[in-house]
């Protein structure tokens, strides 16, 4: 089984699909009994540095889900090898940094090097995962948006509500904008080298954007975000994902992505007018349906697919990321259910 790039990119560019593209955020890792056996002799970070392995990750899906994209298996954290940031994922936990970045003196020496000598093993497993993919599959590259990867700076590790990066944006906000003025300049030279190795697409991950409110969003966010979205979309499209982020929508599509990952808080028919025209959306099943029995995942799906109503640029994804419980049959099937649902209304033979 396999899935068609060229069904997801004409989906970025609005234009007409044979069906409607879908492909699952965190679909290479968690749920894949051959990515756990993989992980029962590599640690996490021993594969995503491992160009090899980290190429066959990738392109796993693509011949298991049969999902019309593939996700280039690395991580949002990766980047900060190259800064000088000391980290580890531990499991259970996720990210954790041995330092939490607060003060001047830690944001001064946080070193800005280029994409290829901070993560060189990065670009060689783009390459070949472009080659291996050929037609069957778009390739989308990430990073973290600035904000999310500031989170784990300063936070130290995942939180529910980032109370330090809060404060940290009040108290110092001169600070904070050099922060995010350096994690842009990072971001924008470890996605320019992902697109130049083949990414199609590159998504910025801004999964906990969430906590802020819209005022604080607009004035100390949203200009880094725009400035890395500015410096990326002469190259290829790119997507926006966050959750619990509804009250930010207008302000979100204001910062210039090409598309955007809507969670599963807000329905497709809610959040397509409200991001305005001539953007591409991601979206949006809730991952936890994914384990409910076949006859509820089957109608939370169509009822997404009906949300989205065949209009021109829907990306069939989950809302957040794949819940590592789930069944990849499931997941399999559902592949099967959204190409099953039909072309968009101006591929249909005339009746
Ligand atoms: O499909 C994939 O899983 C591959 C690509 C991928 C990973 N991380 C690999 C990974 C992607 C797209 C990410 C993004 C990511 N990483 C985000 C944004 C998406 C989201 O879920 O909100 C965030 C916040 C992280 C940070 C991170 N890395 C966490 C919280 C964790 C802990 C555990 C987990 O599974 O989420 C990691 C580690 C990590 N990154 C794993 C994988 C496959 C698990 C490591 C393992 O195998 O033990």
């Amino acid at each position: 089984m396999s899935g068609e790039s060229q069904r997801f990119l004409a989906a970025t560019r609005l234009q007409p699909v044979d069906a409607t593209p879908v492909w699952f955020m965190r679909q290479a890792g968690r749920c894949l009994p051959q990515y756990r056996a993989l992980r029962e002799r590599y640690s996490f970070l021993e594969l995503a540095t491992n160009s090899e392995l980290s190429a066959d990750v990738t392109c796993l899906p693509v011949d298991l889900l049969g999902v019309d994209a593939a996700v280039v298996f690395a991580d949002i954290m990766l980047p900060l090898q190259g800064m000088g940031v000391d980290f580890e994922i531990r499991e259970g936990t996720g990210p954790v940094i041995a330092e939490p970045i607060r003060s001047e003196a830690q944001v001064r020496d946080l070193r800005v090097i280029p994409a290829q000598e901070a993560t060189p093993y990065l670009f060689p497993a783009i390459r070949d995962a472009r080659q291996r993919l050929a037609e069957r599959a778009g390739l989308v590259g990430f990073g973290a948006a600035p904000f999310t990867l500031a989170c784990y700076l300063v936070e130290g590790r995942g939180s529910r509500d980032y109370p330090h990066v809060r404060s940290l944006i009040h108290s110092d906000p001169e600070l904070w904008g050099r922060l995010m003025t350096t994690l842009t300049e990072v971001l924008a030279r470890y996605l320019t080298a992902q697109a130049e190795a083949g990414a199609d697409v590159v998504q910025l991950f801004d999964s906990w954007v969430g906590v802020l409110d819209r005022a604080t969003f607009t004035r100390h966010v949203a200009p880094h975000l725009e400035a890395l979205i500015r410096r990326l979309r002469p190259m290829l499209p790119v997507v926006y994902f966050s959750t619990s982020s509804s009250h930010l929508l207008e302000a979100i599509a204001a910062t210039g992505p090409d598309g955007v990952s809507v969670d599963w808080r807000l329905s497709l028919a809610e959040a397509w007018p409200r991001l305005g025209p001539g953007r591409f959306i991601q979206g949006n099943l809730d991952p936890a349906a994914v384990l409910a029995p076949w006859p509820a995942l089957e109608s939370a799906a169509q009822e997404v697919l009906r949300q989205a109503a065949h209009r021109p640029g829907h990306i069939f994804n989950l809302g957040h990321g794949v819940l590592p419980d789930s069944d990849p049959d499931r997941l399999r099937r559902l592949v099967e259910l959204v190409h099953e649902w039909g072309p968009s209304p101006a591929q249909r033979p005339a009746s």
